[in-house]
Order: C-alpha cells, then sequence, then structure tokens
C-alpha cells in the first residue's frame, strides 16, 4: 500500500477524475488509515512502499504490478501522466527480493490482471493490451483469459471482477475453483458469455453496486473488504457465508479507485514440495 500523502486529482484519466472538484488529502489519507488498520487487526502483513510527491496515483498501488510466486512483472502505464510510478514499483520489489520483470507491453499490473484460482484474468478495453495478455501468460506460465471491458466508468479489471477466493494452485479443488462476483454489463458480449460458462456460481452484483465500485474490493477468502454504500453485494456475500467488512473510501473514489486500487497483494514464491 501507499500512503496518500499527496493525492489529488489534477488530471483526468478517467470519467471519475474531475480536477475542478477539491478534494481533501488529510481525508484521503484518514480513510486510507481506516483501511490499512482493518488488514493489520484481522492479520494480514502490508509493506508499504514511499509516495512520491507529483505522482498523485501512486495510493493506488494495484497498478504498480502484478505478483505470483515471488515474481514481480511491472506495470508500463497507459498514460503518462503515471509513467512516472514505474521506476518506484520496480526499484521497490528488487528491493524487497522479487524477481522483477520490466514489461515490453503497456499493462497496470493488477488493476487488469486477476489470479483467480490457477489461471490469470485479464482485462482489456481501455488501459493493459491485448498483447500483455500474451506477455503475461509467458511470464507465469498460466493460461489467461482476455476479458474485454467496454463502460468507461470500469476501465479496470479490478472495477467490475471481485476474486473472493484467492487461493494460489489448487487447494480448493482444481482450476477455477476460486469463486468471483463480477458486473456482466461492464464487459462485451462474448467477455459475459465467457464468465457464465466460467463461473457458473458467480455472484452478479447489481449495476446500482457496481456503480459505486461496489467490486473493487479485496477478499481473503472469508472477509471482503467492501464499500458501505454496495449494500445489495453485502447481502449477497452474507448469504454465500462471507464477511463483508465496511470500508469508505469515498476521497479516493474522486481519483477513479477503490479498495482494492489501492492494495496490491504480493503472493511470496511457494516452498517447492
Ligand atoms: N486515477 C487512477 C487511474 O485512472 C485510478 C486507478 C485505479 N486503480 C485500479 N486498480 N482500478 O489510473
Amino acid at each position: 500500500m501507499c500512503r496518500p500523502e499527496h493525492f489529488t486529482v489534477s488530471y483526468t484519466i478517467n470519467p471519475w477524475m474531475e480536477p475542478a472538484k477539491p478534494t481533501d488529502t488529510a481525508k484521503a489519507v484518514a480513510q486510507w488509515q481506516a483501511l490499512y488498520d482493518t488488514y493489520v487487526e484481522l492479520g494480514h502483513e502490508v509493506e508499504l512502499i514511499d509516495p512520491a510527491e507529483g505522482l498523485p496515483d501512486m495510493v493506488y498501488t494495484a497498478n504498480g504490478g502484478f505478483v505470483i510466486d515471488g515474481v514481480a512483472y511491472a506495470p508500463k502505464f497507459r498514460f503518462a501522466e503515471r509513467a512516472g510510478e514505474e521506476r518506484h514499483f520496480i526499484d521497490w520489489f528488487r528491493a524487497a527480493g522479487f524477481d522483477t520483470i520490466v514489461p515490453e507491453e503497456v499493462n497496470e499490473g493488477e488493476g487488469d490482471f486477476l489470479l483467480a484460482g490457477d489461471v490469470i484474468l485479464a482485462g482489456t478495453g481501455f488501459r493493459s493490451t491485448g498483447d500483455s495478455h500474451r506477455e503475461v501468460g509467458e511470464v507465469f506460465g498460466r493460461e489467461v483469459v482476455s476479458l474485454t471491458l467496454t463502460d468507461p466508468r470500469f476501465y479496470h479489471l479490478d472495477t467490475a471482477i471481485s476474486v473472493l477466493d484467492p487461493v494460489v494452485g489448487a487447494a480448493k479443488g482444481g482450476p477455477d475453483a476460486a469463486n468471483i462476483a463480477y458486473l456482466p454489463g461492464a464487459f462485451n458480449e462474448a467477455s459475459q458469455q465467457i464468465l457464465a460458462e466460467r463461473f457458473p456460481d458467480a455472484i452478479r452484483v447489481s449495476d446500482a453496486d457496481g456503480a459505486v465500485f461496489g467490486l473493487n474490493s479485496a477478499s481473503d477468502g472469508y472477509n471482503v473488504f467492501i464499500s458501505p454504500r454496495a449494500t445489495g453485494f453485502e447481502a449477497q456475500l452474507r448469504e454465500r457465508g462471507y464477511n463483508p467488512v465496511l470500508i469508505d473510501l469515498s476521497e479516493l473514489l474522486l481519483g477513479g479507485g477503490g479498495i482494492k486500487c489501492c492494495t496490491l497483494e504480493l503472493r511470496a514464491k511457494q516452498a517447492s514440495s
């Protein structure tokens, strides 16, 4: 995670960002701190990267890479406004001992790549390119399922899909065992079909819950950290036996980000068996 000490909205690269609207950096920090504290209270280990001046979007660390088994695939941002973040994340991964892969293709890390069981769900349409889907598959040697986003409000895959069971490997009974929640209307017809076939038990979230960034959530398989405004999704999660944990990041939503955007999962190297 990255404390939003320099958070503001000074440019527009997604429809949520309106530079004319005032932002409150202290409020952003306080809301972010509540998320951080809740993760720690619930037993999660959180690493921090230093915020850099002039990079107000660095708080959205999900875009800082995609990490599986101790290997970090670094980002290459679509827009020049965020390109300055790349070297900070690369330096951080290297210093922390991750095997760091510098990409050829435009990709925005875990914003567009989600590990669901053994497969990588990969988004395109607004940010990460189709070529990055091939590259991420080569880097990790895993199957990649390409999905096309069509609604500019949901410009990253992590705004339209939430992986509910973040299990690495076949621990829960084989490939695709991880269930997801998703917003069907964020995808084109072909991608909706793929999702329906692959995840017949998925939670389909309403447009109303999607529109308040309900799907931009993090899960440890039991606790699902979601926006308090996603009340329908909250009820759906309870029905399935998950524990919704409500965290309000309204200030960070002014930059077009939520809980998941502020969280990059660091999957350490698996002990070889
Ligand atoms: N302002 C940032 C951008 O448009 C928000 C990024 C949100 N991150 C995410 N993982 N969806 O790039």
